[in-house]
């Protein structure tokens, strides 16, 4: 795992000991590590507020005008893009999309492909990711150009993108091999915005998305936690589940800055970062 080009910064060491906090149970829903699939449907809609238009990125190339992705998935997408040099070349082809949307795709995927083909490439309304706003479709800048498969080359500038895509967050979501965890077809255009470093985990342990919420688990405040490290922080990984009662008290560890991500479904999952040196993380 090398060097990572993360939204974290850290300013300046704190290493703070931080008091538990209260997370609602509305929370569980929320955040970069939500598992969304068949069996862990959409609990609530995402808040407008989440959002950004793709369109405050004037280079970005879009399908249709209007597009919206969650404010750090934007971010960082437009970072992988500069970085692999794709910006001119690769088009941004369906990113959040609500309920209603997400019905008439299903709806129109069913008409013009058959229930075979729309099974394996679209979710049904209430179990598809692009509801959270934290996935998005990316295809080659085409004069034509598939929306629900579209063409992404496993050369040059996509090559490029697939390749650094978990250094800024990203995985590919549904991967060959994957089928039978998924329930979903192998598709090389749709990447899910999970975050730093949970990218790189579960690229370098080859686990997709419902391996890795599973995974981690057995990673605790109390008992082992998983340490994630590179060249300026470490990274604390553990899990909470949530209290029957209306709000958890998530224990913190020590560190500079922690985020913590709800898991669509029992609980919570802590990221606790500590810089190594006086400036971490670019
Ligand atoms: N293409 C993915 C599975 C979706 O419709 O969410
Ligand atoms: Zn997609």
């Amino acid at each position: 795992m090398g060097q990572t080009n993360s939204s974290i910064h850290i300013e300046q060491r704190q290493n703070v000991k931080h008091a538990a906090v209260q997370a609602s149970r509305s929370e569980i829903y929320e955040g970069p590590l939500v598992l969304v699939n068949r069996s862990n449907p959409i609990q609530q809609p995402l808040s407008p507020d989440k959002l950004q238009p793709l369109s405050i990125y004037p280079l970005l190339n879009e399908l249709q005008d209007g597009m919206l992705l969650e404010k750090s998935c934007l971010q960082q997408l437009v970072a992988l893009l500069e970085a692999c040099e794709g910006i001119d070349d690769i088009v941004a082809v369906s990113g959040y999309r609500s309920k209603d949307e997400q019905e008439q795709i299903y709806a129109s995927s069913l008409l013009e492909n058959g229930p075979e083909y729309t099974a394996c490439y679209v979710a049904k309304p209430g179990q598809s990711e692009h509801q959270t706003g934290l996935a998005i479709d990316v295809g080659k800048r085409d004069s034509f150009v598939d929306f629900i498969a579209p063409s992404f080359p496993d050369n040059g500038v996509y090559q490029n993108f697939k390749q650094l895509a978990a250094q800024y967050g990203f995985i590919q979501r549904y991967k060959q091999g994957k089928e039978s965890i998924t329930n979903i077809s192998c598709e090389p255009w749709h990447f899910r915005y999970v975050g730093f470093p949970h990218a790189e985990i579960m690229e370098e342990m080859d686990f997709c998305l419902e391996e890795y919420i599973d995974w981690i688990r057995r990673y605790s405040y109390s008992g082992e936690r998983f340490t994630y490290e590179n060249d300026t922080l470490q990274v604390s990984i553990y899990y909470v589940p949530a209290e029957a009662a209306p709000s958890t008290t998530v224990p913190i560890v020590n560190c500079d800055l922690y985020r913590i991500s709800g898991n669509n479904s029992d609980g919570f999952i802590i990221s606790a970062y500590t810089g190594k040196g006086h400036q971490v993380c670019e």
